[in-house]
């Protein structure tokens, strides 16, 4: 609130009224409404992922991942495996993928380690991580 009276007295001084004014706002709203994705970052999914199907072959190698229904699920080695949102928490960019180990997001560069903890400091939001059981060749992700 107090920046917006901030806002609206630097913008009268500047001698800007009325109409103005208003659309000085308004585009300041659309800009901002428009810098994200605006997905929705489900709080609970309920994925099978049978590694023995074709599509989902890639997963076998350690390092690989694949993006199912707005999750990327990546083999982090020795049969284990994360699931994560593809939404990046600092700005909700759907853009969120797997190297080297991590998690990261190439609109500004965040990594998240794999309990979904930003390490480089990009943002102090953490990104959605599901949990992922295996047996035999189904991944639950939920
Ligand atoms: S939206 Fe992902 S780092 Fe900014």
């Amino acid at each position: 609130m107090e920046d917006k009276i901030k806002r609206h007295e630097f913008l009268k001084s500047l001698g800007l009224k009325g109409g103005a004014l208003l659309a000085l706002y308004c585009t300041g709203q659309s800009l901002s409404s428009c810098s994200a994705d605006n997905t929705v970052v489900p709080a609970n999914v309920d994925l099978s992922v049978d590694l023995s199907n074709a599509s989902y072959s890639s997963l076998s190698n350690s390092g690989s991942y694949v993006v199912i229904s707005n999750v990327v699920i990546a083999n982090i080695g020795n049969g284990n495996y994360v699931a994560a949102s593809i939404t990046c928490p600092h700005e909700n960019k759907n853009a969120i993928k797997y190297q080297s180990g991590s998690f990261y997001c190439p609109e500004h560069g965040a990594s998240f380690s794999t309990n979904g903890t930003c390490t480089n400091g990009v943002t102090g939001k953490t990104l959605k991580i599901y949990t992922v059981t295996k047996n035999g060749n189904v991944l639950t992700i939920k």
